[in-house]
């Protein structure tokens, strides 16, 4: 059963329980410095790359790149999931977990993200038995039973059914004594205009809870039994919740996913649950939200082959467009394809139409977005000379996204293929293009190898030698950082660095909380391997190195505006070059741009 472990206990475990003594009882391990080295357990090698710190009670494998702290051991050489790995631990180090106690909780034990989690935990159950054992969920589970959804997969997903009263999960919370304005604050109730009381926000509809990878409850789906609107009604965004990073069926298409080496992403929750009704459980699905870059964070944490499934050409165009975009933030953003169902289906009535078998053969031809793009452009434009080049011109915008030299290669290779027309010819076509997007268009806001390279010394820093965070945030770098990931590992190392400050811990332990914090795998192993370099850091070294990326992002700001500066100059449009000279001034002598202002004026 679901239920969060106290904070207050996890980290007693986490102390009691030594890494290296723990590790050393599977991995033969060798003192060497400060770190202890071993043969990977996670990937087969040879000569050891696989690092136990027991300063900072981390591991990383230089080869595979796993890492974490203990409970990131565990549940990797176990096969645990986070909970999980904590009571096994608790176990060896004879640490009782406390049972979880229906009931009022008391505020200020347990952390306001708890309440709301424990609130959407009691409306799950509540849902549930509506549904499946009352009077009221009758029309319910007739309506879910019309639709093909067998009793195990409405236990194995909780579904569940929200009668049409206005007031019943009210009550229910009122006479169980929890702060309304707490499940206010879940989503499931809305305060009345009038401003006396509350009512219920999900009424007469059948019940998806959506769960976090912990398989906890955080948000809720409800759809309409008839033709009313709107169809689906959702939790809104809440201290628990926030839709672009969460995936409905994800936490337990996980492990599915990672056996598969491929993911499914489809749109809705009954294509969903059709997919897994249909054997193919490595699935889950947006929420009403256009993919995002940090589900595309999350899937590949997991597996590298993303395929996307809609059911319009439309759509799944937008998709690809949007994907193309992900590549130019990132040099791998890895396989992501496309696959279009055909007009009028999505993948509920595709599977119930032509079974799991023809689905799986429609998804191994299903394209790489590139190719897709030009698929669609060669349907779009036809194969006449013309169209041809129409197609190669359509592809231009694409291409520009890709800086990966490898990849963008291929692609060409894949359009000259496509089209008849020579590769060089192509090239060709596209040179001026790329040269007159260098001078009317800032290319330079793409990160620089040298740039990120600064970006990862800094957070390596900040990891390696906290004591230099107060600098880091004094001097406001944080916000300058260019490189998407990062800088949320950044924002994350600063405010795990405040709370351990309030309750003055050491901080030696930030990298292993950190990592027992966030979710993300492709996070957790950054984290790991820039805790666990063996830099030898000083106060005077990271001045220095904050000094040298200062002056980076300056140059690269001058740099940007001198571009801005003379694209404006070649259009004329003297507001906005009188602006970028004032900006200019600003960067490059700051002392006396209020002087420049005002002869302007
Ligand atoms: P669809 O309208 O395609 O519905 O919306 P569906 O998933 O096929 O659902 P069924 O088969 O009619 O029951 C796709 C997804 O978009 C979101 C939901 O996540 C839905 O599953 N959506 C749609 C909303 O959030 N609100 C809406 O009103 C409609
Ligand atoms: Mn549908």
């Amino acid at each position: 059963m679901p239920y969060t472990i106290p904070a207050e206990k996890i980290s007693e475990i986490k102390y009691a329980s030594d890494i290296l003594e723990i590790i050393s009882e599977s991995v033969v391990l060798k003192k060497s410095g400060r770190n202890y080295l071993g043969l990977c357990p996670f990937h087969s090698e040879k000569t050891p790359s696989f690092t136990v710190t027991p300063d900072k009670q981390m591991f990383y494998c230089f080869g595979c790149g796993e890492g974490g702290n203990v409970f990131t051991f565990i549940m990797k050489q176990e096969g645990l999931t986070f909970p999980e790995a904590v009571r096994f631990l608790a176990g060896r180090c004879r640490i009782t977990i406390p049972e979880y106690s229906k009931g009022v909780v008391s505020e200020n034990q347990i952390n306001e993200r708890d309440i709301l989690l424990q609130i959407n935990q009691q409306a799950m159950t509540v849902y549930h038995d509506m549904l499946i054992k009352s009077d009221d969920g009758a029309g319910a589970r007739s309506y879910l039973e019309r639709r093909g959804i067998p009793a195990n997969i409405l236990t194995g997903f909780k579904i569940g059914y929200a009668p049409p009263d206005w007031g019943r999960l009210t009550q229910y919370f009122s006479r169980l004594g929890t702060a309304l304005n707490l499940v206010e604050k879940a989503g499931l109730i809305v305060r009345r205009s009038s401003g006396n009381g509350y009512y219920d926000r999900f009424r007469d509809r059948v019940i998806f809870p959506i769960f976090n990878s912990r398989h906890q409850v955080i948000a809720f789906g409800g759809r309409v039994m008839d033709t009313s609107l709107p169809k689906y009604l959702n939790s809104p965004e809440t201290p628990v919740y926030s839709k672009s990073k969460s995936l409905y069926g994800f936490d337990i298409a996980r492990s599915f996913c990672r056996q598969a080496g491929e993911v499914f992403v489809a749109e809705g929750y009954m294509d969903l649950l059709s997919l897994h009704l249909h054997g193919i459980q490595n699935s889950t699905a947006t929420l009403g939200t256009a993919m995002t870059e940090e589900h595309i964070r999350l899937l590949k944490g997991i597996c590298d082959k993303i395929i996307l499934v809609f059911d319009s050409d439309q759509a799944g165009i937008k998709a690809a467009q949007r994907c193309t975009e992900l590549f130019r933030l990132h040099h791998q953003p890895g396989d992501i394809r496309i696959l279009v169902l055909p007009e009028g289906e999505d993948p509920d009535t595709y599977l119930q139409k032509y079974g799991s078998a023809a689905f799986r053969k429609a998804a191994a031809d299903a394209y790489g977005v590139f190719s897709f793009l030009v698929d669609i452009a060669i349907q779009k434009h036809g194969l006449s000379l013309e169209g041809k080049l129409r197609v190669i011109q359509e592809m231009e915008a694409p291409l520009s996204s890709l800086s990966d030299a490898v990849v963008r290669s291929s692609v060409i290779r894949e359009i000259s293929e496509r089209t008849g027309i020579d590769e060089s010819a192509i090239q060709e076509k596209y040179r001026p293009a790329i040269h007159s997007r260098s001078t009317s268009k800032p290319l330079d806001t793409r990160t620089s190898d040298d740039h990120l390279r600064f970006e990862k010394r800094l957070i390596a820093m900040m990891l390696q030698f906290s004591e230099i965070i107060p600098e880091v945030i004094e001097r406001k770098l944080i916000e300058t950082l260019s490189d998407p990931l990062l800088k949320s590992i950044a924002m994350d190392i600063v405010a795990c660095f405040d709370r351990m400050k309030q309750f003055s811990e050491h901080m030696d332990d930030l990298p292993s909380l950190l990592v027992m914090e966030t979710d993300q795998i492709e996070k957790k192993k950054i984290i790991a391997e820039y805790s666990i370099q063996r830099e030898e850091w000083r106060r005077e070294g990271c001045l220095k190195l904050m000094d040298q990326y200062a002056a980076m992002q300056k140059r690269r700001r001058v740099r940007l505006l001198q571009q801005k500066i003379k694209a404006a100059e070649e259009s004329h449009d003297d507001r906005l070059l009188q602006q970028l000279l004032k900006d200019f001034q600003m960067v490059t002598c700051p002392q006396e741009a209020g002087d420049y202002g005002k002869t302007v004026r």
